[in-house]
């Protein structure tokens, strides 16, 4: 068998936040959902870019995630949504920001990826999806009552795989921080904060305060110690610099070989994980439970 020998490794998050004993439910229902989603892609011996999409679209469509439906409402009262998605066969970057009314930002992000531009932002987002025929809606769609009430838990939804041929890939999508000046782009729209995914190396999806995380460029500095310190010690050297920044978070990463690791410094984190050694997969909400 050739490059990754039947070898496939996924993992799912649904935010680095505090999760209320009466949403607890639903996050684990709602990251085994994407993680089933990533899983059928990745067993059928589909690309790891399919499946990060695959998940991340579940995630956006639950209301329990602030991604997509049920996103967090700027300070003045609207969605604004950032979102990405990275090969790591090539380094093809999608990103959306700031963008409204659409109800996949994970697909928007993908249409991107083919195009010279790898980030578009707000009005000319919205219109790049809209020619090519992303599905559209209205703005009050996506709201839900607990994020107008401001009780939401914040954070982004994420993605990696690696795939039976060997590739990996890298999702993340977002609303936000509740309250944020409008046109805020977030660190999850960026290659090399938020996200980052590379053949050669591994890929990650963040979670957690975007502006300390992009003064961190923490994605670039879990590239550059996974190969030596495996993806988990590689993730929590630099999260562990958030609260010096004022933040915290958490982070999904998958090393070249499938080895999957997942570390937070936030009260709770939601993620799935599965693997060809262990398909079933497994749902945790913080590491105490791990
Ligand atoms: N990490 C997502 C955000 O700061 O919006």
């Amino acid at each position: 068998m050739m490059p990754g020998q039947g070898r496939w490794a996924l993992a799912v998050h649904g935010g680095a936040k505090l999760i209320a004993p009466d949403a607890r439910e639903g996050n684990r229902r709602g990251c085994l959902a994407a993680l089933a989603a990533g899983r059928t892609v990745l067993t059928r011996g589909g690309s790891a870019i399919d499946a990060v999409e695959a998940a991340v679209r579940i995630l956006e469509a639950d209301p329990t995630f602030n991604a997509g439906k049920g996103s967090a409402l700027t300070g003045e009262g609207e969605i604004e949504m950032c979102a990405a998605i990275m090969s790591g066969v090539d380094l093809a970057v999608g990103a959306v920001g700031v963008i409204k009314a659409v109800r996949h930002p994970i697909s928007v992000a993908r249409l991107l990826m083919p195009e010279d531009e790898i980030l578009v932002a707000g009005p000319g987002a919205r219109r790049f999806a809209a020619e090519k025929g992303a599905e559209l809606c209205d703005p009050e769609e996506l709201v839900v009552e607990k994020q107008r009430r401001e009780l939401a838990e914040h954070d982004t939804v994420g993605a990696v795989a690696l795939d039976t041929a060997g590739n990996l890939a890298a999702a993340t999508s977002t609303g936000g921080l509740p309250g944020a000046k409008p046109g805020r782009m977030a660190d999850s729209a960026l290659p090399g904060c938020g996200y980052y995914a590379d053949n050669a190396i591994g890929a990650l999806a963040l979670s957690g305060k975007g502006e300390a995380i992009a003064r961190l460029a923490i994605s670039s500095e879990v590239i550059r110690l996974m190969p030596e310190i495996g993806p988990e010690a590689a993730l929590e050297r630099p999260l562990s610099k958030l609260p010096h920044l004022g933040g915290d978070g958490g982070g999904i990463a998958i090393r070249k070989d499938g080895a999957i690791g997942w570390w937070h410094n936030s009260p709770h984190f939601a993620v799935a994980t599965a693997s060809a050694a262990q398909p079933a997969g497994r749902v945790w909400l913080n590491k105490d439970e791990a």
